[in-house]
């Protein structure tokens, strides 16, 4: 059947020496994009709600949970990037291994990943862009600054009359500078990025550092918390600390860790994909799951976990002990820091629907094209843009971030899935990284992605599912009989 049909790998090879795309990144440059795409919302935000409800000083090993399975999908992306080091990602990988439905099927998740990725960072990024301003005296309105849901909340908690019009104007304005980067060229973008990356590093590095001496070990006793059982509003039961709350602490911290996938998008970009790709993509893994767990032992160790901060969890543990300069430093780290993952995820989207537009699964014009001078997808650029802006400026950060997550996870467990069928199917391929034990890694990485998805709620999953109807609809109408594969071979 021909939604079975699988691109050969020297398809993939021909697509790559065609390739209009220049090739400037190097093995660091990529691994900063890496780094640039993972440290962002997850460490600055989500730490502190993670800590503070779910795992206590045992957040760091909530941080372990989720970077040991995110290393298995890893090792799996690190091997298919060095077989098929093309620009689409898990799509590709899919395409080459599965079959065209099942890759497609990727293709519209990761549109979850990185579009919703990038909607929910560009909200974050207006949450610490207000906050940042309110340390010099200026105050954003509400209706300005929010989504209308979140914005009728925030009034009612301050005593404000309820507004009738509200729109995210920080987070729309961001994603259209990011778009004009984008559009301008990868080099701008990565250089741009290469800056943000070293200034976030270097404060994460200044919060563990600083924050060492500031370390209470009493603070980490008990390790993990008690397990307590409580009835929400909504009649349902929420398990909060015991290793129950640390699982659900892992799958709050997961999203810290999406973005190291981003560097396999850059493969029509890298000077030497085979070997540099994987390289990056372990890379700024590793890197990020050692500060993640500096950071929250420090945090935890700093701050009793029931005192933290949801909100800024890291820049409110220092203005706790007095370091207020250090407040704003964090801040603008932030403020930056989301900035580059907002990069990484839009680049990224872009050069996935490359991928999937050269296949002919998308409309070429609108996704293919690329701009005579900068040789980026401008118009795809703009288009990526354009939804994102009205949907961060118009939507609650929880719903996007949560389809985020969804949508990595099964991306992720597929990427597992297919590196063994690949290996079964292919074994005499050229493969300069090799997935260390692949079908232990790979069943691994499968049945850790999966479990993580069964955790989250089940609102998001009719979502989920609906968006996945409308996925394989719009495959069976348009992309089945577009497919190159279909034009050459039926
Ligand atoms: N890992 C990215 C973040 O934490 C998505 O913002």
């Amino acid at each position: 059947m021909s939604v079975w049909r699988v691109k050969p790998v020297s398809a993939f090879e021909a697509d790559m020496k065609k390739s209009d795309l220049k090739r400037v990144l190097t093995k660091w440059g990529l691994t900063s994009l890496g780094i640039g795409a993972i440290i962002g919302g997850g460490i600055f935000t989500l730490t502190g709600i993670a800590a503070h409800d779910y795992a206590g000083p045992a957040l760091a090993l909530a941080f372990v949970i989720a970077g040991i399975g995110c290393l298995f999908a890893s090792l799996c992306y690190a091997e298919f990037a060095s077989v098929l080091p093309v620009e689409g990602s898990a799509y590709a990988y899919a395409y080459g291994t599965v079959g065209e439905l099942f890759a497609w099927f990727i293709g519209w998740n990761l549109i979850l990943e990185y579009m919703m990725g990038a909607t929910t960072v560009a909200v974050a990024w207006s949450g610490y862009f207000v906050k940042l301003l309110h340390l010099f005296n200026i105050e954003f309105p509400i209706y300005l600054c929010n989504d209308l849901a979140t914005a009728t909340e925030k009034c009612a908690a301050a005593g404000l009359a309820t507004p009738s019009f509200a729109f995210n104007l920080p987070a729309f304005i961001i994603t259209w500078l990011v778009t004009a980067v984008l559009v301008k060229g990868i080099k701008e973008a990565a250089s741009t990025n290469n800056i943000i990356v070293i200034v976030k590093v270097a404060v994460v590095l200044f919060v563990i550092i600083v924050g060492a001496f500031y370390v209470n070990t009493d603070n980490w006793v008990p390790f993990i918390p008690d397990e307590v059982t409580s009835i929400g509003e909504n009649g349902k039961e929420t398990v909060k600390f015991g290793f129950g709350g640390v699982l659900t602490a892992a799958t709050i911290v997961f999203f810290a860790y999406i973005g190291f996938d981003a560097v396999s998008t850059q493969a029509g970009e890298a000077i030497n994909p085979k070997k540099d790709v994987p390289f990056a993509i372990i890379a700024s893994l590793i890197i990020c799951t050692i500060l993640y767990i500096l950071v929250s032992l420090v945090l935890t160790g700093m701050v009793k976990y029931d005192q933290l901060d949801k909100a800024a969890p890291v820049a409110s543990a220092f203005s706790g002990i007095g370091i207020n300069w250090a407040v704003f430093i964090i801040t603008i780290a932030a403020v930056a820091g989301l900035t580059s993952v907002m990069l990484v995820m839009m680049l990224g989207q872009t050069r996935i629907f490359l991928g999937m537009a050269k296949d002919g699964l998308l409309p070429e014009p609108l996704f293919g094209r690329l701009h005579p001078t900068f040789k980026t997808p401008y118009r795809s650029t703009i288009l990526v843009g354009l939804i994102i802006s009205i949907v961060a400026a118009l939507t609650p950060i929880d719903k996007v971030s949560e389809m985020c997550s969804m949508g990595t996870l099964l991306a992720f467990a597929m990427v597992c899935v297919a590196v063994m069928i690949l290996r079964y199917k292919k074994p005499e391929l050229e493969r300069p990284y090799n997935t260390p034990a692949v079908y232990v890694v790979g069943t691994l990485g499968v049945l850790f992605n999966i479990f993580l998805m069964t955790q989250v709620r089940l609102a998001t999953w009719k979502f989920f599912i609906i968006w996945g109807i409308l996925g394989i609809a719009v495959y069976f109408f348009y992309s089945k009989n577009k497919s190159k594969l279909s034009n050459n071979a039926e």
